[in-house]
């Protein structure tokens, strides 16, 4: 396996491809696996639009307003085609997998494929003519395209997302996700650690390893099962690639997240002290309708727990506002359960009901529109005074950064992020991107560590 890089290919006669990514993290590692794969079939990645021949949207089913988004672009699409004749438009990812042919219906999809099929892409591609679009929907229980080096479309070349496996076994009841991508699989541990190597060798000095729900990360040995990995194991082996290459990890579910994994986060100077640990509703009832498997008391356990071990991890979350039945004492269950840990940030949607899942079978969305919105606007508010009081706490603290970039404010500042996720924003003093660098805390907004270098 190889690093590869966008950068030294500039052969004007090679086809080109643009590629837009919605969604989440795995979505933007997916359209590096995806590039990987095009760039080998003799494709060169443009950032403009009007002059591929190729234009893809990996695309998200999450919530209503994502899909509603690509369809929007699936209009602007339609201009492309009108204008230039034989530009192929392809939909790829979750809303491929969840609408298929649908799309083709439009007349402006060539190419339908979801996320277990882009190793075929250039074969649909080149079986594409004016009236036989190609679709490839099927789901694998194995591809977890562990062979492909993505190639990095980071560009800061300092932090670099690993997939460590794919799809979900889960099933909470609002979630289209195994629906879109499928059932769990991990991915060979020993590949992960040569991606993680190799990184390293290119001046990457830290990976995000990625997952629906990395706790569950399992990979048998085939020869012998003592050599089987969970993931406290995999964060070990991927720790020990070097002490100056920085882990982080996303995401965690709370009915798994094990004190084993909490124990090698501590024992790690390099393991970040993050973990992203989606609440989703401080409600039991909700809790429970959304089939989530624990408790308000049990999350609470292992958050005290973290806090116990790591004492200065910094935790964030994800909440759901108006899910089914929820009443307003449901929702003074989140805004107290929120109070109550102090979130370091957060992640908020409103309910958005998703064709095929269990909650749209079951469950009537039954919270008006107008009262999601409400509940929604009150938990943002008071995610807002947390991180506030999250990041005054940071006052006069000394903090390591990986400097990650120029602030967009400032040409004379650089930022990055502390272990515990929260970035800080420092005048550059001679400091470079890919850096660590000390810095002490001096003010703070509810976003960002004002900071200088000591
Ligand atoms: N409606 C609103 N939010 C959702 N999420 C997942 N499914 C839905 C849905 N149907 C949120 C959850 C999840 C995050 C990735 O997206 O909070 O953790
Ligand atoms: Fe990612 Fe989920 Fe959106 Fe698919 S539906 S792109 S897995 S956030």
């Amino acid at each position: 396996m190889m690093v590869k890089s966008i950068k030294p290919i500039k052969d004007e006669t090679r086809p080109k491809v643009y590629i837009e990514t919605y969604g989440c993290q795995m979505n933007v590692n997916d359209s590096e696996v995806i590039l990987s794969i095009l760039q080998d079939a003799g494709y060169v990645l443009t950032e403009k639009m009007d002059e591929a021949s190729l234009i893809l949207a990996n695309t998200c089913s999450i919530r209503d307003n994502a899909e509603q988004r690509i369809w929007g672009r699936i209009e602007q699409f339609r201009l492309q085609k009108r204008r230039r004749e034989g530009v192929i438009i392809g939909i790829v990812g979750c809303m491929a997998e969840r609408l298929k042919e649908k799309l083709l219906d439009t007349h402006v999809v060539d190419l339908v494929a979801g996320p277990d099929s882009y190793r075929s892409l250039p074969g649909l591609i080149s079986r594409i003519a004016p009236d036989s679009p190609q679709i490839d929907v099927l789901l694998s229980h194995e591809e977890t395209y562990a062979d492909i080096s993505p190639v990095r479309m980071d560009r800061n070349g300092v932090s670099a997302f690993i997939s460590i496996m794919r799809g979900c076994n889960n099933v909470c009841s609002y979630c289209v996700v195994p629906y879109t991508r499928g059932a769990e699989r991990s991915r060979d541990p020993y590949t992960i650690v040569r991606e993680a190597e190799e990184l390293f060798a290119n001046g990457y000095r830290e990976v995000c390893l990625l997952g629906q729900n990395v706790d569950s990360y399992y990979w048998k040995d085939p020869a012998t099962a003592d050599r089987n990995v969970n993931f406290a194991g995999l964060l070990e082996m991927v720790a020990k690639v070097s002490p100056e290459m920085r882990v982080r990890f996303s995401t965690s579910h709370p009915k798994d997240i094990s004190d084993e994994v909490i124990y090698t986060m501590a024992v790690y100077d390099n393991i970040c002290k993050h973990i992203h640990l989606p609440v989703q509703s401080g409600s039991n009832a909700m809790l429970e309708k959304m089939r989530r498997k624990y408790t308000r008391e049990w999350y609470l356990e292992r958050v005290s727990k973290i806090r116990s071990v790591i004492p200065d991890c910094g935790i964030t979350t994800d909440v759901i506002a108006g899910f089914c039945g929820e009443t307003e004492q449901d929702h003074r269950d989140t805004l107290s359960l929120m109070e109550e840990v102090c979130f370091d940030g957060a992640f908020m949607f409103q309910y958005s009901e998703r064709p095929g899942t269990l909650a749209a079978r079951k469950y009537p969305d039954d919270v008006p529109d107008e009262v999601k919105t409400a509940r929604l606007n009150e938990i943002i508010a008071l995610q807002n005074r947390m991180s506030l009081k999250s990041n005054e706490k940071e006052i006069g603290k000394r903090l390591t950064v990986l400097i990650e970039g120029v602030s967009k404010r400032n040409s004379g500042e650089l930022f990055g992020r502390a272990g515990n996720n929260k970035v800080c924003v420092f005048p550059a003093c001679g400091h470079h991107v890919g850096e660590y660098v000390t810095v002490e805390v001096t003010s703070c907004t509810s976003a960002t560590l004002i900071s200088k270098t000591v």
